[in-house]
Parts: structure tokens; sequence; C-alpha cells
């Protein structure tokens, strides 16, 4: 299943991922990422985790499972509202937020940490967004705080098993190291099969990345 489509400057994303997320079912299912969960042992329990483009919350949620403090934030109002709805089936309680990321990470209050961790999975956006976003986290998580996310590269275009089909969107070990110079950065590029409900079905071309800030 493609993503919506967005053209630069971005107009209209909050309306497609809400008509996308207006579908009764989670568009990526109920479980977490694969790659959060191998991960998230590295975290001291009760850590403060901020989950960027969360959507419907499946991975925000299963965090605050684990005991985390979670604060997430979405463009997409609908995806916040099943975020929530999850939260409280599940008997958890996560801070989920409204907004566009850049925007909501230099205005609000609530996203200026500090971080324990932020993750950020299967999040695409275009290039400067990306690096503003980097530039504005990277000071907010602690000295040896934790960011982990996973995207796709330019090679899951071929594969068709979800994902954005602008190629600007993807990522590659050189916009990753581009976009984060304040991190240290683990990088590993695999294919892996990929099922999270019916947005990702398949083999998919992915980039995952462990960093911690840089001492100063
Ligand atoms: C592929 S979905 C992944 C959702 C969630 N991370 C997951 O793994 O289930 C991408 C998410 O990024 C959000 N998003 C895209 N651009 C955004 C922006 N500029 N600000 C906030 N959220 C954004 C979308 O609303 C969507 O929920």
């Amino acid at each position: 299943m493609n993503e919506p489509q967005r053209p630069a400057p971005v107009a209209g994303e909050a309306e497609r991922w809400d008509a996308r997320y207006a579908h009764p079912k989670f568009v990526y299912g109920y479980r977490p990422n694969d790659f959060l969960v191998d991960n998230a042992l590295m975290l001291r329990r009760c850590s403060r985790v901020l989950c960027l483009g969360d959507g419907e919350g499946r991975n925000g949620v299963w965090l605050a499972e684990q005991g985390h403090r979670v604060t997430s934030i979405d463009l997409s109002s609908v995806g916040v509202a099943k975020a929530r709805l999850l939260a409280s089936e599940r008997r958890v309680s996560i801070d989920a937020h409204v907004g566009d990321l850049v925007e909501w990470l230099r205005l609000d209050p609530a996203a200026q940490g500090p971080w324990d961790a932020v993750v950020m999975i299967f999040v695409h956006l275009p290039p400067e967004e990306r690096r503003q976003v980097a530039d504005l986290v990277t000071p907010r998580l602690v000295p040896r705080g934790l960011l982990l996310f996973e995207a796709f590269t330019p090679a899951q275009r071929q594969l068709g098993t979800g994902g954005p089909s602008d190629e600007r969107l993807l990522l590659t070990r050189d916009r990753v190291l581009h976009d984060w110079p304040g991190m240290q950065l683990d990088i590993r590029l695999t294919d892996r099969r990929i099922f999270e409900g019916m947005g990702h079905q398949g083999l998919g071309s992915v980039i995952q990345v462990l960093g911690q800030p840089r001492a100063a």
C-alpha cells in the first residue's frame, strides 16, 4: 500500500493521513514495530520517550505498557484519537499531541524534553523537515539518550510493499549522516519481512538507526 503523496511544501497532508486512518482497523496494526521491540531493552524503566509521527499509537502505547513515560505527536487527529483509545483499552496513559513535527517541536512546551529516547518509525519527511527535526531533537536528548528509528530506503520503491514513492522522502546512509551530525550513529541497511497491519505487508528495504548524542 503506497503512502499518500506529498508535494513540497506539504499541503493537505494531515487530511490525507486522516482519511487513511478513518479505516475502522488499525492501518499499521496493533503490535509494535519489530526493530523497536528488539532494541527497547536498552531503555531503563520509566524512561521519558518521545514518539514522533506515532500514527495510531501502536509503538507509543506498547512503550507505555513497558513502563515508560510516553509523549507522542502526529499530524493526524484521527490517528491520535485512535492512539488515545488504544492506550485506554490497554489501561496505560500517553501524552498524545496533534501537530506538525517541526512546528510542535519548536513551539510546544511539552516538546522540550529532556528525553531519554526518541523513537520515529516509518516517518518519511522532506529533506528540509528531516534536518530540522534532527536539529531540534538532538540537544533535547540526555547525554546517553537513545535515538531509534527505522525507515524505508529508495530500494523499497521496487518492492511495492508500502512506503512513499517520492524518492526524496526515503533514507540512505548518507542522508541520515547528513541529517544527524550531532549524533553518533549505528546504521544498518537490510531487507526484512514486515507485517504491520494492512499498511506494510511483505519484504521491505529498510534502514535501521540507533544513535547517541556526541559527547560535548
Ligand atoms: C507510515 S505512518 C507510521 C506511523 C507510526 N509511526 C507507526 O509506525 O505505526 C507515518 C506517520 O507520520 C505522520 N507524519 C507525517 N508527516 C508528519 C509531520 N510533518 N508531522 C507529524 N506527523 C507526521 C503521519 O501522520 C503518519 O501517522
